[in-house]
């Protein structure tokens, strides 16, 4: 099957009201476990790439493996995305390995640690946005940075996110000027800040409307009903999955991610993208763990890799089951890059902002 934009896809999610698990890969295990979960569940699939993934696997070995999982499971659709792009260059050789959708972070600076002005945001984002539509590629925004609301800290574990501590009105989108930013970028999705933070650790206690701001997702919804948002950071760190990593010698101590049902209202006030990083890593080496402790004589990788495969897949296809994405891949027909370009050009594809006639320049 063709591979699709992130804009069809979401088009499609927020027509059938369901939500789409955007879930990271670095390697062939991590994209045979989503396409396997994608099958059994007949879900269409988002796989983004961060820089680090690029960088860890090579573009030319990720692109080939997505190539070999759209030739194995034909029957489902597949956006190839660039996970938190930090700039113009990043963006475009992105395109250039065959993405299908792009993130601007226009947060963060180009370093992914200095927190953004507004207008580097809009001009970076919408150069971005000039140029993939250009190609029927999509781009998703994201505007304030993602970090704790309890700390005023942005990420640590996986070296992005901002230093220091930000202000609560940092850590949380203005509905205003996602208005103004998506008009005047002409974004298809938006990543919003709303208390959720990448890795392990984002909540010290189960997240109540104090550290994780739904309120804020309804906010934009309401000012943007045609909008698509996308929640980062969306890992729920399940108590099973914690446990059996601390079990087999993990050192992870307690913590408490975003609860599925916390996603499934989002799903309901516009949110049709959701970043799961670190539920996958957790789910892989928790069954790798317990394979070491278990079973001290054992030195072929593939008895490593297969349960953590497994537990992969599981989490995956839950998800795709959570957020009504089950059933859907098979109501898709592609719309070829080409024609996604020609409906740019011809305006048809424009965000509908009220109150907003004409995108500023
Ligand atoms: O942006 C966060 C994702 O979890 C990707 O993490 O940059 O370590 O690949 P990474
Ligand atoms: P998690 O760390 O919660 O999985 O978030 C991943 C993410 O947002 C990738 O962009
Ligand atoms: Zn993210």
């Amino acid at each position: 099957m063709a591979r699709i934009s992130l804009r069809q896809l979401l088009d499609h999610a927020a027509e059938h009201g369901y939500g789409v698990p955007a879930f990271n890969i670095n390697n062939m295990e991590q994209i045979v476990a989503i396409m396997e979960a994608a099958r059994a569940a007949d879900a269409p699939v988002i796989l983004q790439a961060s820089r680090g993934a690029r960088a860890y696997a090579g573009d030319t070995m990720l692109r080939k493996m997505v190539e070999a999982a759209e030739e194995m499971y034909p029957e489902i659709p597949i956006c190839l995305h660039q996970d938190h792009g930090n700039s113009v260059a990043t963006c475009l050789s992105a395109i250039q390995a065959g993405f299908s959708s792009v993130m601007m972070d226009g947060s963060l600076e180009a370093d992914a640690k200095t927190p953004a002005s507004y207008d580097y945001n809009l001009d970076i984002t919408g150069k971005v946005t000039e140029m993939a539509h250009a190609v029927g590629v999509s781009v998703e925004g994201e505007l304030g940075c993602l970090g704790s609301l309890e700390t005023g800290e942005g990420d640590k574990e996986d070296g992005h996110g901002f230093e220091g501590k930000l202000s609560k009105a940092q850590l949380l989108t203005d509905p205003e000027q996602a208005v103004d930013l998506v008009a005047r970028t002409k974004v298809d999705a938006l990543a919003i800040a709303m208390g959720t933070s990448h890795g392990a650790y984002k909540f010290s206690r189960k997240p109540d409307g104090d550290i994780l701001a739904m309120q804020v997702v309804r906010a934009i919804n309401e000012r943007l009903p045609n909008l698509h948002l996308v929640m980062h950071g969306s890992s729920s760190v399940p108590q099973e999955l914690q446990d059996i990593f601390n079990r087999f010698g993990g050192e992870m101590p307690q913590t408490f991610g975003v609860p599925v049902e916390e996603i499934q209202r989002g799903i309901e006030h516009g949110v049709r993208k959701v970043n799961i990083d670190t539920d996958c890593r957790l789910a892989m080496a928790g069954a790798l763990r317990k394979v070491a402790s278990e079973r001290h004589d054992e030195f072929d990788p593939r008895k490593f890799l297969k349960p953590a495969i497994a537990a992969m897949r599981a989490l995956c296809k839950a998800r795709y089951e959570q957020f009504g994405t089950a059933g859907q891949a098979s109501k898709i027909k592609p719309i070829p890059l080409a024609e996604m370009a020609r409906q740019y050009a011809a305006g048809a594809l424009d965000p509908k902002v009220a109150g907003v006639t004409q995108a500023a320049e």
